[in-house]
């Protein structure tokens, strides 16, 4: 199977915060953020394996700012790392308020998803061709993730 590289899959999305994506007062919901990072990082695992995948399991979120209706919601995604199956995608969520033009880094995170066969089963993917340094590094860092997930669901059993 033919290797892919990054930017044959990587996305840059982006959305205006409406009403019906907030509370009464104006604060955007933090689930239609994750749906956001989920759908985004789930084009980019398919531009990876052509084939269907699925979300394995999504890291950690945290929101530093607060996100409101009217906000432009820029969403960065790109492949780290392919293993067999499965590859992790990382998601860069950036918030700009569009009278001030500000642009504040909202949220970072890292999803897992699993490739499947017509079946239903894990099925193998491409490997992963890096062209820069920071793509490398990512891939570095990806792998020092994996491995604290593989040792938690170890212990989880
Ligand atoms: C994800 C899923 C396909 C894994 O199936 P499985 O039979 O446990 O798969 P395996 O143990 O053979 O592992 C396959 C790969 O997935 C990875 N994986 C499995 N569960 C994982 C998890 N929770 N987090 C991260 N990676 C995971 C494995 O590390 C392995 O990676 P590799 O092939 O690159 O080495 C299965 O649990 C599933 O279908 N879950 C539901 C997914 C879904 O529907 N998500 C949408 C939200 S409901």
């Amino acid at each position: 199977m033919e290797g892919r590289r990054v930017s044959d899959s990587s996305l840059t999305t982006s959305y205006v915060m409406m009403p019906e994506d907030a509370n009464p007062a104006g604060n955007v919901h933090g689930g239609v953020i994750m749906k956001h990072i989920d759908t985004t990082a789930g084009v980019v695992a398919f531009r990876h394996c052509r084939s269907n995948a699925v979300t394995a399991s999504i890291d950690s979120i945290e929101f530093h700012y607060p996100v409101f209706v009217g906000d432009l919601l820029t969403l960065k995604a790109c492949i780290n790392l392919a293993g067999k199956s499965s590859m992790e995608i990382g998601v860069r969520v950036e918030t700009e308020n569009l009278l001030t033009g500000e642009v504040k880094h909202t949220a970072s995170a890292y999803l897992t998803f699993v490739a499947l066969d017509k079946a239903g089963r894990p099925t193998p993917i491409p490997k992963l061709i890096f062209d820069t340094e920071e793509q490398a590094r990512r891939n570095r860092e990806a792998l020092r993730r994996r491995d604290v997930r593989l040792a938690q669901r170890a212990r989880e059993g």
